[in-house]
């Protein structure tokens, strides 16, 4: 039997593809949900669909170009049509928690030029508030102690990510600490807060940028979250 997140991410992934059309430029997500979406984007080029894309990690990016699909360069794109990405918690008002892949810096850039910001995830991962997922903070690695210092000081306990025995290196060059805040109250303050340190280069929250959630269940059950409630 397919395990059942699995499934969950499938499904999401089948429908955020039916909005895109011919001649769009999309963003490619990270993650094993955005995976599957990539992967029905490669079978549309297959079947002759013409669009363009950049992607949002070199693993995307990678797989893309398997699937021949048109990679341009992040230079070349004023906005985006459509972006499809995963997300590791979605609260009620459509506030993330990113970056569990560790891709979240290339991924707010590309979302903030998205028209329409698609989040694909199995039901698992909606929340009532946002915080079981520790955050990532994306830092430069010089002073990075300095940087965890000023984050604990916000009420977390920050946490390297690791590859072995050595600090996980973004695509940017750049560590990644995983914050635990516990219940966060409100999102769009601590991410203000979070930001301001200097050190920072990006962190996890991704607050009012979904213009739809799709979420797939085991069972076969898909709902699509707008921000003006469920359609
Ligand atoms: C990568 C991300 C991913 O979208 C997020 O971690 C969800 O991943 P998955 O779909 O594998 O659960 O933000 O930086």
């Amino acid at each position: 039997m397919e395990n059942p997140a699995i499934k969950g991410k499938k499904l999401a992934a089948g429908k955020a593809i039916e909005y895109i059309r011919a001649g769009m430029t999309l963003g490619l997500g990270t993650g094993s949900t955005a995976y599957w979406a990539i992967q029905g984007i490669g079978d549309m080029v297959k079947e002759g669909l013409s669009i363009k894309a950049v992607a949002t990690s070199l693993q995307s990016e990678a797989l893309a170009r398997e699937l021949n699909i048109p990679i341009i360069p992040f230079s070349a794109v004023d906005h985006l049509d459509i972006t499809i990405d995963g997300a590791d918690e979605v609260d009620k008002e459509l506030n993330l928690i990113k970056g569990g892949g560790g891709a979240l810096l290339r991924e707010k850039i590309v979302a903030a030029v998205t028209k329409f910001y698609i989040i694909i995830v199995d039901e698992s991962k909606l929340v009532d508030k946002l915080g079981k997922f520790p955050l990532p903070v994306e830092v430069a690695p010089f002073a990075w102690e300095l940087t965890e210092r000023k984050l604990a000081a916000l009420g977390c306990t920050p946490k390297m990510r690791m590859a072995g025995d050595q600090p996980y290196l973004t695509d940017n060059n750049h560590y990644i600490l995983d914050c635990s805040f516990g219940t966060i109250h409100d999102p769009a303050l601590l991410h203000r807060q979070v930001s301001d340190i200097t050190g920072v280069m990006e962190d996890g929250f991704f607050i009012g940028m979904a213009d739809v959630i799709i979420s797939g269940a085991p069972g076969g059950e898909v709902k699509v979250i707008s921000k003006n409630g469920k359609v």
